[in-house]
């Protein structure tokens, strides 16, 4: 063969060596994407649901910090049976999404709401029969308003025996066909957000706050565990997580890095593994914190399954003594440390960086502290302005590169088993109303019939769920339907299009 020839083939062959591929992962690690209830279902005063404490919040303004509200919202109430099958023809293995509490009980307890049972089963089922997983978060922050009405919600250990009964029936009605339950969604930011801070409903700003999270589970055992051995069903937490890296490699901020992951995660992993908060929470909050019972730490000891974390940023952490000797503290200033987020070169403020070795740093030092346990990433994506191109190519790059690390991890050891993006659909965001988009597909709001478009991102997940092999593909897909087309950010940040491209330019 002469060295022209072998220098041709190792040339077409290059881009698609390393290029990504299905086959990189094990047969049964899951992909999915997410949304919740109150962000996609709209239908909001249809069939009987009555308000949850996210329609008062957006109806009274959403705090001022944006419009909008999801009465209407992406209209999967209706859309539904369309939604599943764009998720079939995608590829998907699991679709998570969450229940809307005041639509199957609407009152908060008391009586089932017939037509809610009815569209959750309806929903189930359609995932069921296009073999789509159907992964349930029981609680995505919004409460029955009627709950928080009649004794303040999650402040009230009032709640622990409606919250019993609401899961109760959910684990009765459907833990038939679904096997994969998160109790709540992103606790650490519902308790920050909704009691300390009061960014979000129900916006209360105490620092006593946190005793609204424990929940004691006396009477929760005994009723979930009985259909437990009998579904086989598994009951797991979710977690908006971060990973904290010392700013410098002093003791002091490598301590301050362990802190903040401490205060942020340990609030809610110490207990789900030791039975106690962390004992740096312990020390800095003092008598503020509250302590478990012993028959307390021994129901929440080992209670969870799986644990689902949110991934999107990651933080530098630098050492601050000082906010300790401040009076009135709260938990941001508990922690002792600033943190700086992590950046990679030519990030925009409104995109979120890509930097994967934070996600793989995470998960090490989450196994390292709490041991193996399966961990779903439920949430991953990349934010984006509602109405910019459908060629998303920042959300192409942050799923190539955050799927693209995880084979990787798995060889770590790392008990990852799931990978889900955020969203399946651009969806009302709860920090942004429909100012920023996470989809796969975009909705036209001006657009009555809400089609549901695929972006760049939703073809490109599509094209590695069915096998094929990504980046080269991609790149030639796109530039055949639009030949003049830039490849600009992604192909310079990519090795693998840089070869391609050059190939391209070579061969012209
Ligand atoms: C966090 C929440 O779980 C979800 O509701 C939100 O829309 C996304 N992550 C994006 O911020």
């Amino acid at each position: 063969m002469s060295l022209k020839v072998f220098v041709l083939i190792v040339l077409v062959l290059l881009p698609f060596g390393d290029a990504l591929s299905r086959d990189d992962f094990p047969p049964h690690f899951l992909f999915g994407a997410s949304a919740s209830a109150y962000q996609v279902e709209g239908a909001a005063k249809e069939d009987g649901r009555k308000p949850s404490i996210w329609d008062t919040f957006a109806h009274a303004g959403n705090a001022n910090r944006y419009t909008g509200n999801a009465d209407i919202a992406c209209d999967q109430y209706h859309k539904y049976k369309e939604d599943v099958q764009l998720m079939a023809k995608m590829g998907l293995d699991a679709y998570r999404f969450s229940i809307s509490w005041s639509r199957l009980i609407p009152d908060g307890k008391g009586s089932i709401n017939p037509k809610g049972l009815q569209y959750y089963n309806k929903l189930i089922n359609e995932l069921i029969s296009q073999g789509i997983q159907a992964h349930v978060t029981l609680v995505h922050w919004d409460l029955p308003q009627a709950l928080e009405d009649e004794y303040e919600g999650w402040m009230s250990r009032r709640i622990v025996k409606d919250f019993i009964a609401y899961a109760d029936v959910c684990f009765r009605e459907f833990g038939d066909r679904v096997k994969y339950w998160t109790t709540v969604n992103e606790g650490n930011v519902f308790a920050i957000g909704g009691y300390d801070a009061g960014f979000v409903p129900p916006q209360r700003c105490s620092p006593f706050s946190t005793q609204s999270l424990i929940y004691n589970c006396s009477g929760g055992n005994s009723s979930t565990e009985p259909y437990l051995d009998r579904q086989h069903g598994f009951i797991g937490f979710n977690l908006l997580t971060y990973g904290f890296f010392p700013l410098t490699n002093t003791s002091e901020d490598i301590s301050a890095a362990k802190r903040a992951q401490d205060f942020y995660l340990g609030w809610f992993l110490n207990p789900f593994t030791f039975g106690e908060y962390p004992d740096i929470m312990k020390k800095n909050v003092g008598s503020r914190l509250p302590l478990f019972s012993k028959s307390e730490s021994n129901l929440v000891k080992d209670s969870i399954d799986f644990l689902g974390i949110n991934y999107y940023v990651s933080f530098y952490v630098k050492d601050n003594p000082g906010s300790l000797q401040i009076k009135d503290r709260d938990y941001m200033v508990d922690m002792g440390v600033e943190l700086q987020p992590v950046f990679e070169n030519g990030t925009t403020t409104d995109q979120f960086p890509i930097v994967p070795w934070t996600l793989h740093g995470l998960l090490d030092s989450l196994r390292n502290t709490y041991g193996n346990m399966p961990i779903y990433i439920h949430e991953n994506g990349q934010q984006t302005h509602w109405n910019s191109s459908l060629e998303d190519w920042s959300r192409v790059k942050c799923l190539h590169d955050y799927i693209g690390s995880i084979p990787n991890i798995l060889r770590n050891g790392v008990n990852v088993r799931g990978y889900f993006v955020w969203s399946f659909l651009d969806v009302f965001e709860l920090l942004a109303g429909y100012e920023s988009s996470f989809g796969l597909h975009y909705i036209d709001l001006n657009d009555p019939t809400l089609r549901r478009q695929p972006k760049l991102s939703a073809v490109w997940y599509s094209n590695f769920l069915n096998g094929r092999i990504m980046d080269p593909m991609i790149t030639m897909e796109v530039q055949k339907k639009n030949p003049s087309v830039v490849l600009s950010t992604f192909v310079s940040n990519n090795p693998i299009l840089q070869k391609v491209q050059l190939k391209a330019n070579n061969s012209c």
